[in-house]
Parts: structure tokens; sequence; C-alpha cells
């Protein structure tokens, strides 16, 4: 199949490598130049495990290649999916400006048939509102389908995603472009879900809306632990042997972040109050959510009363491991309180040297703790969860350790004679 994917950032480039893989005939575009420029030598802008090597390979063999050259791409190709960015505006709705030009763009260069899947996160109703426009633009409608096929895979994991999805949706208005939507991930054995536009756009809410629900219930359940002095993680393991529950999701600390999951709960909670439908789970775990930097930093200073005098050092600032993203990074908005407090802020991260005012940046995951009052861990990165304990002692200042992703073992840390800091572990 020859297919044009319109924009080149996590989402557009991972399915961009994978469907080369699968041996279709990808041209994967955006505007920003110097972005293509690279791609084009195989120099892949963002840190996504394997990616590059995939792009390189599928580079090589001719079955990818990238172009700035939007119109006429998708003038080209029969198949165009749209992967372009849906940022939050002020009022926790979708951003749809790069959807609504790709979308334009299309319309003045239909030609022959051409099927058009939306797999940018959008809220419900967008998809239909595509279709709309086209027919009002004087677009016979035979001309297109309108596939709304939304995207599960996760930063960090995001190519074993694809190759392993739990599922594939896709939402149409009829049955005409479902063979041609078959043969796109033929090499997967994912089940198929078919429904219509908005079902497909709402799976994908729902889905992240569930998954930050299990977050902010385990951030809970941790502080109700906390208070009657019980080990979260046993109660969480409590949980995962119910297959009604599992154990996924369920790991407390300081919260989600990400490009993804706090702005997909805005952006539903916007488009159920447009209908007049209440959010008060949503609401709930927005809020549960939104104070768990409060409660790590009053155990910190708890221990450590005059804070504004402090050396603290943070180790990981990225949302998650293993992705070089900020992008509502629970790590950053603690930084920043901690400056806010006064501290001087010393910071450590595998990928990335933190560029933010009064804060102190390290190459060396050590040299960041020297002579520090507290070391908090803000991203259970692999190399933070079992360190050298005895050089960590042996360089810092104090002696307390925030383990704010409840990833340390407690036993270890104590044994070297620090401090252990956390919401419900003992
Ligand atoms: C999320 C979803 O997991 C993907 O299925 C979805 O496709 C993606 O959003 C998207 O909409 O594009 P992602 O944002 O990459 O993926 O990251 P997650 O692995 O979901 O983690 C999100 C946040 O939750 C992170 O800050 C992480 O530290 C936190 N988290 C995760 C917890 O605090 N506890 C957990 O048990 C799991």
């Amino acid at each position: 199949m020859r297919i044009c994917i319109v924009g080149a950032g996590y989402v557009g480039l991972t399915t961009a490598a994978a469907l080369a893989d699968f041996g279709h005939e990808v041209q994967c575009v955006d505007i920003a130049e110097s972005k293509i420029e690279n791609l084009c030598q195989g120099k892949v802008p963002i840190y996504e495990p394997g990616l590059e090597d995939l792009i390189r390979k599928n580079l090589i063999s001719g079955k990818l290649n990238f172009s700035s050259q939007v119109k006429e791409s998708i003038s080209d190709y029969p198949i165009i999916i749209i992967a372009v960015g849906t940022p939050s505006k002020e009022d926790g709705s979708s951003n749809l400006t790069f959807l609504n030009q790709v979308v334009e763009i299309i319309a003045s260069e239909i030609n022959d048939h051409k099927i058009i899947i939306t797999k940018s996160t959008v809220p419900p109703g967008t998809n239909e509102r595509i279709y709309q426009t086209l027919i009002e633009m004087g677009i016979n409608e035979e001309l297109f389908d309108i596939v709304s096929n939304p995207e599960f895979l996760r930063e960090g994991t995001a190519l074993w995603d694809i190759y392993h999805a739990n599922k594939i949706v896709f939402g149409t208005k009829t049955v005409r472009p479902i063979k041609a939507l078959k043969n796109l991930y033929k090499k997967g054995n994912a089940p198929y879900i078919f429904t219509n536009l908005s079902g497909a756009e709402l799976i994908k809410y729902a889905s992240n809306a569930f998954l930050a629900t299990k977050i902010s219930f385990a951030n809970e359940i941790a502080r109700i632990c906390d208070a009657y002095e019980v080990d979260y993680a046993d109660v969480a393991n409590g949980l995962a042997t119910d297959p009604r529950i599992g154990r996924l999701f369920l790991n407390a600390g300081l919260g989600f972040g990400g490009s993804c999951l706090p702005k997909d709960i805005s952006s539903l909670k916007h488009s159920a109050l447009l209908k007049n439908v209440e959010t008060k789970l949503l609401d709930a775990v927005h809020k549960v959510n939104e104070t768990q930097i409060e409660l790590y930093l009053n155990k910190l200073s708890m221990v450590l009363p005059d804070l504004s005098k402090k050396q603290i050092t943070v180790w990981g600032v990225t949302f998650k491991p293993d992705t070089d993203d900020l992008r509502s990074s629970p790590a950053i908005a603690l930084i920043k309180q901690l400056v806010q407090k006064g501290c001087r802020v010393h910071t450590f991260d595998p990928m990335v040297e933190l560029e933010l005012a009064d804060v102190t940046s390290f190459r060396d995951q050590y040299e960041s703790i020297k002579d520090s009052d507290a070391l908090i861990i803000a991203t259970e990165w692999a190399q933070f969860i079992n360190p050298n304990w005895l050089e960590v002692k042996s360089k810092m200042k104090g002696s307390i350790i925030l383990d704010a992703r409840n990833c340390l073992d407690v036993k270890n840390v104590r044994r070297q004679g620090l401090i252990y800091l956390g919401v419900g572990k003992r």
C-alpha cells in the first residue's frame, strides 16, 4: 500500500517506521524542514529505543521516505494518515489548528479516491466534523473515506507496542474502507475493533482516562497505607492477583505526566462539559494527581524544616524513564517548587541536561549529589533503582533519600545509614 503520514512526531515516526517495515511504501511528511533533512539522513529528533535503527533500515530498503513537500505528497498518495499534534488549549480543550490545516490541504488535493485516517488524538465529534467539512466543500463522498484509527503506543516502548498491539481500533462511516484497513496492519495479530467515528475517538480517551484513574487510585490508597503504616506494595500485590484488577498502572508516586494522560483527561472533561455531562470522577483523578507533589514536598519539609537553605539533588527529569520527553513532567513541576522555596537544586538525568533558571544540571550522576542535603528520585530510570549507595552516602552532606517513585529497596538504603522517605513504603 502507498501511505503518506502527515506529522513526524512520536506517533507519526513510529507508525511510519513500523508500516514501512510491514512492507508498505511510506512517505512521512512534516512542515519542519530541518527535522526532515535530519530524518532523511537517518537522524531521529527524539529518543525512542529502537526507532532510529528501524528508520535507517527502512530508509536503506527504500520503503520509507521523508519529505517537507506536504501538499505534493498528500496529492500523490491514496492513503493519508494524519498524525499531527493536538496540544491542550488554556481551557483544557484540544487545539486542532494543525489538524484543520491538513484537512484543508487534503480537500484541495483530492482528485482520486483517498482514505483519510486520523491517528492524532482528537475529541469526540472531530472526524464527523471533518467528513461534514469535506462534503460542504463540495467533495463527492465517493471520493473519500474518513477513518478514526487512534494510537495506543507508550513512549519508551513505542515499537514494542506497535508490534504487540492489544487491539486495533477503526472508526468508520461505512464498511467501504475496511478491506484496505485490514491490509494496513497485516502483520499484527491484534483483534480489530470496528465502531463509528466518535466511538473510536472515545475508546482512545476512555483508555487514557482509565489508566490515569488507576494511577490516582493507587496514589490515594498509598496515602491511606502511609497513615496506617502499611506497605503499599503489599496492597498492590494483593490487588494484582485479582484478574479483574491486575497490577499494571498501580504504581504510586509523583503522579502521571507526559503529553497524553493529563492533556486527554482535560480534553475529555471539556468534551463532556459541552454536552452538559458532569465528570466528578475525572475531576477527582485530576485533583489527586495535582496534589502529589505537595504531598512529597511536605514529607521532605518534615525532616528538613528549613528547606530554603538546603541543596537538593533531583535524579530524573523526564516524565518517565526511557524517554527524553519533558512535557508535563512531574519531576520538573517538583523542581520548580523546590526552586520557588529557595532551595539550591541540582539535577541529573540519563538523557536530558535540564536548562532551567536556578537549577544546576550535571552530566555525572554522582557529581550531582556532592554536598546535597537530600536526594529525590523523581523518575525511576533503571540506574537510580540500585545505585552505589556507599558512594551516595560518602558524597552527600545530608542523608535523606526521598523516593518519589516508590522504586527503591528500603533495606538497601537504610543499610548505608541513609534515611529513607516515601509514601506508603516501609
Ligand atoms: C500513554 C498511554 O499509556 C498509551 O497507551 C497512549 O497511547 C499514550 O499515552 C498516548 O495517548 O499517546 P505515555 O504517555 O507514553 O502513554 O506514558 P505512560 O506509560 O502511560 O505513563 C504516563 C505517566 O503515568 C508517566 O508520568 C508515568 O510515570 C505515570 N505512571 C504510569 C504512574 O505514575 N504509575 C503507573 O503505574 C504507571
